[in-house]
């Protein structure tokens, strides 16, 4: 039996192309997730892959050319139901990602809209006549850079994408788009799939009347930051299109979706937005919580933003602190050094709620570098992402050939440089290390209630240190975080129990006057 998602002590986000190969093409497989299985119960209670669907693989899988299947390179459906089998077994829950917004040009529904202005899937997706001068329908911008829109010769209308040319978007105010969408969901639930995250959301509803997004007082109009998004972002219908998926996963046991949105976009999306959407079912809904990693690295803006969203949730509402994916600059290189990143696992993983810890980050990944020439994404310049390979490169299982991660002379992404002491074979041994600190403070999560469904409460973030209890009822654990970069003196009135830097080491007797080291986090029991 799994646990209850309520219950999960973190949720582990794989990227299938890069964390293990098996069968020598240098792209990550399900056999190969399924063959790492031990290791990830050793470190999560759930997993959340990236998408496998069958796909032309342009946006490496988040271009779908269909719901119900697998994509070849990673598998057949009979691997995927190996896998949940197999998961379950090890009590590790299973979520799919699924991409509601759009799909790939190549998907049959596309191919049918775009065949004829007369096809019962035109409205499918969203189609618009040029304007007077053959121009595209409105000003809308991609969030992966260039134009929104795209015209297509064969019907004389323009197609509507957020993202690239390749990745049509759907109408979701078409009521048969929708249920095919609804069936696709109940597809892979049938299967025991756990939940979904759920792709870019914000999206899924426009501005009805498609009207212009105003350009911004001296905005560049080629570039997405040129705009304030109040158009094609955050349509008055997303709640209610939300709100139909998470009735399909409400009709099953305990399944959860995690929507994917960014509230501190400047685009014209919000906290208040996000909490809006945290309260569309917060029995099995939530948002992921992204705006801490974009705060900057200190006591004040952590402690005080924490706070805030959490004071603030609706309430029932499932936290899900989230500090990287496979879309942004990996914990290490964002903030500033190991220390750093290990400093902010301690918090993250001390937290309440449901963590979501980044393939990789357990062990200490950092950005790969990426030699000219080598580069595999498809997101250009002027785009609110581009550039997105660093931080996908190949899980470092071992410090030996392509770091354990296929036998191939060239997998699809040059293993990182730092897999020579960063990885998992090596962390297992040494008495000291990320994945040491990870599985240390995993262990209570899991063992321990208080850290998942206690209260957080700050105790102060002077002198850049960030202190706070989680309390529930009688008992307590306190959480101080040295975010500056020179030794400061606490005072630790219960007993220091785990320290970022040394994990158990070097901790007895760190009661009373302490010195915390600089970026050094310590979590003290009582
Ligand atoms: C989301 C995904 C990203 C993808 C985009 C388009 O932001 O996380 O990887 O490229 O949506 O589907």
């Amino acid at each position: 039996m799994t646990k209850k998602w309520r219950d999960v002590g973190t949720l582990y986000q794989i990227y299938p192309r890069s964390f293990q190969d098996t069968d020598s093409d240098g792209i990550g497989d399900i056999p190969g997730i399924i063959s790492r299985l031990d290791y990830i119960a050793s470190v999560a209670d759930a997993i959340w892959l990236a998408p496998i669907y069958a796909s032309p693989q342009k946006d490496f899988g988040y271009d779908v050319s269909s719901y119900v299947d697998i994509q070849p390179e990673y598998g057949t459906l009979a691997d995927f139901d190996r896998l949940v089998q197999y998961s379950h077994d090890r009590n590790i829950k299973v979520m799919m990602d699924l991409t509601p917004n759009h799909t790939s040009e190549e998907h049959e529904w596309f191919k049918e809209s775009r065949s004829s202005r007369d096809n019962s899937k035109r409205d499918w997706y969203v189609w618009r006549d040029p304007k007077e001068d053959g121009s595209a329908p409105n000003n809308w911008v991609s969030l992966s850079g260039g134009k929104a829109w795209t015209f297509d010769e064969v019907t004389g209308q323009y197609y509507l994408h957020s993202w690239m040319s390749h990745q049509p978007d759907l109408n979701w105010a078409n009521p048969d788009m929708r249920q095919a969408m609804l069936d696709a969901m109940r597809f892979w639930l049938d299967r025991g799939v756990d939940g979904f995250r759920i792709d870019a959301v914000w999206v899924l509803a426009k501005n009805e009347a498609y009207l212009d997004d105003p350009v911004r007082p001296g905005g560049d109009t080629e570039n997405y930051s040129g705009y304030d998004h109040t158009m094609c972002r955050n349509g008055d219908r997303l709640n209610e299109y939300l709100k139909y998926m998470a009735d399909v996963v409400a009709e099953y046991d305990d399944r959860l979706m995690i929507l994917e949105y960014y509230s501190s976009h400047e685009f014209g999306d919000s906290n208040t937005q996000l909490y809006n959407l945290q309260s569309i079912a917060p029995d099995v809904c939530t948002t992921f919580f992204f705006d801490a990693m974009q705060w900057p690295f200190s006591a004040e803006a952590m402690g005080q933003g924490i706070t805030n969203y959490l004071l603030n949730m609706p309430e029932n509402s499932l936290p899900v602190f989230c500090f990287g994916n496979h879309d942004q600059t990996r914990m290490i290189n964002r903030f500033g050094g190991e220390d750093q990143a290990r400093l902010i696992a301690t918090m993250q993983l001390t937290l309440p709620g449901l963590p979501c810890v980044y393939y990789g980050e357990e062990i200490g990944m950092r950005d790969g570098y990426i030699p000219e020439g080598k580069g595999q994404d498809g997101f250009g310049g002027g785009g609110m992402m581009s550039g997105r390979d660093p931080e996908r490169t190949p899980m470092q299982w071992s410090g030996g050939f392509q770091a354990g991660f296929t036998d191939s002379n060239d997998p699809w992404l040059p293993v990182g440089e730092s897999y020579v002491d960063r990885n998992v074979e090596s962390e297992e041994t040494e008495a000291v290390s990320f994945l040491k600190l990870y599985r240390t403070l995993i262990d209570m999560r899991r063992d321990n209630e208080l850290f998942r469904n206690g209260q957080f409460v700050l105790l102060g973030f002077d002198n850049n240190i960030l202190a706070y209890d989680i309390v529930d009822g009688e008992s307590k654990y306190s959480v101080m975080l040295n975010f500056a970069d020179y030794e400061q003196s606490v005072y630790v009135e219960g007993q220091a129990i785990v320290s970022s830097l040394t994990v158990k080491d070097g901790l007895v007797g760190k009661n009373g006057q302490t010195v915390l080291r600089p970026f050094e986090a310590i979590l003290v029991a009582y």
